[in-house]
């Protein structure tokens, strides 16, 4: 039951987020949603996700010589597709990069609302490579992505698999924050105009670093990555390939911050352990127990 529920309000939150980034400002709702609606919200934690964690090896970034040439974009022909780099050249394309995203107007109305650019952090030899959906208020201020409460989530679920925040690359689809006008506080989803805008500097990220693995964070990452709209609740768990790279589809932290069951926490932290087993990193039982009713 409490699955049905998730499942249709998750429907319900992506359907109205998907009319709001198409201009749609006004939804008909009966008398009695609105009286729920105005029942106050009851008060939200950020979950523990999985405590205590004993310190596990760090993950080895890849060695250069390692990497697989991604295979190329739709488009692209082999050719084109960027051979692997030496560690000064990829270290001087990635700052390249990051010159040229920092000073991105593409988006006119969203270079102008922005405090700050955020364009990624952490390891650029990281194996492991999540992406959410664009920066909210609090990366915008900071310049740096999931630094706000789904961010805090999401380094406890990096923590959690026995790795410190800066061993993975965390980056968005969306280097901006998308603009909220006339409105105070909320975050809206990236339209798509927004986001074939911006992907491009996400694809080379993804070329200059060659993760083994990449996590796509919510329903906008995987759209924005592989195209496809099907709904997270049917892709998350399921192995998905970009270019050739093994991904994992799995919720956003801030589904888990509005739906608190040990069941949803259970299905991000399963996608988690196949990410870590096809890591091959070392996976404790007190681990692999996370979560799971009975378990501490
Ligand atoms: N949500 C995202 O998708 N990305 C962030 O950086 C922060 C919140």
């Amino acid at each position: 039951m409490a699955a049905i529920y998730d499942e249709l309000l998750e429907a319900t939150i992506q359907r109205l987020e998907d009319l709001e980034s198409r201009g749609v400002r006004y939804v008909p709702v009966s008398m009695e949603t609105l009286r729920q609606l105005m029942l106050p919200p009851k008060p939200v934690q950020i979950p523990d996700f999985k405590p205590k964690v004993e310190k596990t090896k760090a993950a080895i970034p890849v060695p250069i010589a390692e990497q697989r040439p991604l295979l190329p974009l739709p488009g692209e022909t082999a050719v084109t597709a960027k051979p692997p780099l030496d560690p000064s050249e990829k270290s001087a394309a990635f700052a390249a990069l990051r010159e040229r995203a920092m000073v991105c107007v593409k988006c006119g109305h969203l270079a102008s609302s922005r405090k700050n650019v955020v364009f990624g952090v952490g390891n650029i030899d990281a194996q492991l490579m999540f992406v959410g959906e664009a920066p909210g208020a609090d990366e915008d201020t900071e310049g740096e992505p999931f630094v706000g409460r789904a961010g805090e989530l999401l380094t406890k679920i990096i923590q959690a698999m026995g790795l410190p925040r800066s061993d993975v690359y965390i980056a968005n689809i969306l280097k901006c924050r998308p603009d909220t006008p006339g409105q105070t506080a909320g975050n809206r989803k990236p339209t798509t105009d927004e986001m074939a805008t911006c992907i491009p500097y996400l694809h080379e990220q993804i070329d200059l670093i060659r993760p083994k693995v990449l996590v796509a964070l919510g329903a906008t990452a995987v759209e924005g990555l592989l195209g496809k709209t099907v709904g997270i609740m049917k892709l998350r768990g399921h192995w998905q390939t970009y270019r050739g790279t093994p991904l994992m589809p799995t919720f956003h932290p801030a589904y888990l911050l509005r739906n608190q069951a040990m069941s949803e926490k259970r299905k991000v932290w399963e996608d988690i352990l196949d990410v870590m087993e096809k890591l091959e990193m070392p996976i404790s039982e007190k681990q692999r127990k996370y979560f799971l009713k009975g378990s501490s």
